[in-house]
């Protein structure tokens, strides 16, 4: 199942809630990717996600947010594990996979830009 952009998922940052979206759409071409070009599209995912979150690390130092030693934590956690997904993908685990990116890591996005990205765009 592919997901849609809803509204309630921004944060009232424009560039924090173009990159989600942008997020969104790579999560979906990875969920559709055939074999062939799935491990590029995971890829392609984590890469993104990094570069968002290396990002909103850097907005965090500058406007001196309280919640970045907790927020960066959370980038750490998420990043870790979509690294061990993919690694889990290659060694053939196709179901736990697909499960991870339609199930699971929506729901981490959910929740981590509606608590630590909204308090971060509240700063910007
Ligand atoms: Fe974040
Ligand atoms: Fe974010």
């Amino acid at each position: 199942m592919l997901l849609e952009w809803q509204e309630e998922w921004g944060v009232g940052d424009a560039t924090l809630d173009g990159t989600h979206k942008v997020f969104i759409t790579l999560l979906n071409k990875t969920i559709m990717a055939q074999e062939d070009t799935f491990e590029m599209a995971f890829r392609t995912l984590v890469e993104q996600t990094r570069e968002h979150f290396a990002y909103e690390e850097q907005q965090l130092l500058s406007l001196g947010v309280v919640s970045a030693k907790r927020h960066r934590a959370e980038h750490r956690v998420i990043l870790t594990e979509m690294d061990g997904y993919r690694i889990k993908a290659l060694g053939g685990d196709v179901g736990l996979v697909h499960h991870y990116l339609t199930q699971l890591l929506p729901e981490r996005f959910r929740k981590h830009t509606k608590t630590m990205d909204m308090d971060l765009a509240l700063h910007i």
